[in-house]
C-alpha cells in the first residue's frame, strides 16, 4: 500500500520505488515505529481527536503487530516504501477504519524523527552497558597488576618505569569520559518531535506535551521545523562513537605490539586468535586488528552525515534517510567491538617478568638517577649531563646503570654513594611517584577505590 497514490495518475517506475523505498532498513526499529504509534493514539482519544474505542482498537491492532513480528509470524513485506507504509497498511487490514485515523496529526517526518530517537536512545544504553563492562574489566587487571612493572613509552621508545595498572588506568580514564559523553548526548535529545507534523505543526488540538511524557521524554521539542529536521543527535552520537573507536584503535595498536614476537609482553588466548592458512606457527591478533580496522568505517559514517545534513534548507529533506543505514552500521559494529576487545583483555595473559626485565633494561631509570644527583645539590642541567655520561658508558659495556660498581660511579661523579642503587631500583622508581595520576603503588590504590566508587554510581 502506497500512502500517497491519490495525486499520481501513473504507476511509480519499479527502479525509482526500489531507490526510494527504505524497508529494507528501516524495518530495524518497527517496535519503535510501533511503541511512538500507540502513544500518539493514547494522546488523540485523551484529547478527543479519536473515540475510546477507535483508540482501543487501533491500540489492539498495533500490539498484535508487534506481537506476531517478535515472533515471526508476521513477515514484514518488503514491497513496502517503508516500515510505517507496512505498519499502517497492516493495521487497516487488521482494524479496519478505524486503522485508516492512525495517521491523524502526524506526518512520517515528525514520525520517522520521533523512530529514530526512540531507536538511538534504546542503542545509547546499551551501549552505556557494554562501556562499563569495559571499564569495569579495567579496574579488575588494574587491581591485579599494581606490581607489575613495565616501561612506559614515549615516541616508542622506553622512556620511564610505570604499572600495568598504571597504563590500563589511562585507559580506564578515557572510556570512562566516553560514558559521560553518551550520557550527555541523550539528555540533550531527550526530547520528542512527534506532533509538529510535516514542519509547521498541526491544527488538531495535539498535547504534545503528553505525548512527550508517555514515551520517556523529558519534554517536546519547541520548533516544530527544527524537530523535522534536526539530526545534530546523531552526529553527535557518531562523534562519541567515533571516539571509542579512537580509543579501542589504539588500545588495539599497543596489544598488537605486545602481542608481537619481538615484545611479548602479552599472549592473547586461544579463543580470540586466529591462525595462518599456509603458516602453521603462526597466532594473529586479527581481533585487535579488526578493530583497529573497523574504525575507519564508523569515523565514515560521521563524516558521511556531516556532509549529507550541510547543504540542506529547512525542513525535511529526503536527503535526510541516508542517516539510518550508517548510524545503524556504526552502532552495530561499535557494540560487537566493545564486547569482542573485553573478551580479549579478560583472557589475555601479561608476561610479568617479560614486562619487568624490559623495564630494567633501556634506562628507564635514568631520570632518576639525575633526580638523585639533584636530592645531592647538583643542578638538573649538571645532573642530565653526568647522567648522560653514564647512559653512554653503559651502551659501551652493553649493561644498565644498575650494573655499575659503586667505583663507575664515582668516576663519573663523586657524588654518588651507595644508596643509589635503592634510588635507581624499579621498585623505587616506581613507588616513589605518588602524585595524583602517577603510578607509585599508594596513588593507584587510591585510584583503584575511586574507580569502584564510580562505577557503583553507573547504572
Ligand atoms: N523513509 C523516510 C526517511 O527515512 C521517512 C520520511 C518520509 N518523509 C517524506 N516526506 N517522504 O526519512
Amino acid at each position: 500500500m502506497k500512502l500517497w497514490g491519490g495525486r499520481f495518475t501513473k504507476e511509480t517506475n519499479q527502479l525509482v520505488h526500489n531507490f526510494n523505498a527504505s524497508i529494507s532498513f528501516d524495518q530495524k526499529f518497527y517496535k519503535q515505529d510501533i511503541a511512538g504509534s500507540i502513544a500518539h493514539v493514547t494522546m488523540l482519544a485523551k484529547q478527543g481527536i479519536l473515540t475510546n474505542d477507535e483508540k482501543k482498537s487501533i491500540v489492539n491492532g498495533l500490539e498484535g503487530i508487534l506481537t506476531d513480528l517478535d515472533n515471526g509470524t508476521l513477515q514484514i513485506d518488503g514491497t513496502h516504501e517503508d516500515i510505517h507504509s507496512f505498519v499502517e497498511a497492516n493495521l487497516i487490514e487488521r482494524v479496519g477504519d478505524a486503522g485508516k485515523k492512525l495517521h491523524t496529526g502526524r506526518s512520517r517526518n515528525d514520525q520517522v524523527a520521533l523512530d529514530m530517537k526512540l531507536y538511538t536512545r534504546d542503542e545509547i544504553l546499551e551501549i552505556k552497558t557494554l562501556v562499563k563492562s569495559l571499564l569495569s574489566e579495567l579496574n579488575t587487571i588494574m587491581k591485579d597488576h599494581t606490581e607489575t612493572f613495565m616501561p612506559g613509552f614515549t615516541h616508542l621508545q622506553k622512556a620511564q618505569p610505570i604499572t600495568l595498572a598504571h597504563h590500563m588506568g589511562a585507559y580506564f580514564e578515557m572510556f570512562k569520559r566516553d560514558y559521560s559523553r553518551l550520557t550527555d548526548i541523550y539528555t540533550r535529545m531527550n526530547y520528542s518531535p512527534i506532533g509538529s507534523g510535516a514542519l509547521a505543526g498541526t491544527t488538531y488540538p495535539l498535547d504534545r506535551a503528553y505525548t512527550a511524557e508517555l514515551l520517556n521524554f523529558a519534554g517536546p521539542t519547541m520548533n516544530s521545523m527544527d524537530s523535522v529536521a534536526d539530526r545534530d543527535y546523531l552526529i553527535e552520537l557518531l562523534s562519541a562513537l567515533s571516539t571509542i573507536m579512537m580509543h579501542l584503535s589504539r588500545f588495539c595498536e599497543e596489544i598488537i605490539i605486545w602481542n608481537s614476537n619481538e615484545y611479548q609482553f602479552v599472549e592473547i588466548d586461544d579463543a580470540y586468535s586466529t591462525g595462518s592458512s599456509i603458516m602453521p606457527q603462526k597466532k594473529n591478533p586479527d581481533i585487535a586488528e579488526l578493530v583497529r580496522g573497523k574504525t575507519g568505517r564508523v569515523y565514515g559514517a560521521l563524516v558521511s552525515l556531516l556532509t549529507t545534513m550541510k547543504g540542506l534548507p529547512l525542513a525535511y529533506n529526503k536527503d535526510m534517510q541516508e542517516d539510518k543505514e550508517l548510524t545503524f552500521d556504526a552502532i552495530d559494529t561499535v557494540k560487537g567491538c566493545i564486547s569482542l576487545f573485553t573478551g580479549m583483555i579478560s583472557t589475555m595473559k601479561f608476561n610479568k617478568s617479560v614486562m619487568e626485565a624490559s623495564a630494567k633494561n633501556g634506562f628507564t631509570n635514568a631520570t632518576d638517577a639525575a633526580d638523585y644527583l639533584v636530592n645531592h645539590g647538583v643542578p638538573f642541567r649538571d645532573a642530565h649531563g653526568i647522567v648522560g655520561q653514564l647512559v653512554l658508558y653503559c651502551i659501551n659495556k652493553n649493561i644498565s646503570l644498575d650494573d655499575m660498581s659503586i667505583e663507575e660511579f664515582k668516576a663519573i661523579s663523586p657524588v654518588f654513594e651507595e644508596d643509589v642503587y635503592e634510588a635507581i631500583s624499579l621498585e623505587t622508581c616506581v613507588n616513589k611517584r605518588n602524585t595524583i595520576g602517577a603510578p607509585g603503588k599508594e596513588m593507584m590504590k587510591q585510584v583503584i577505590a575511586q574507580n569502584d566508587a564510580y562505577l557503583a554510581t553507573l547504572n
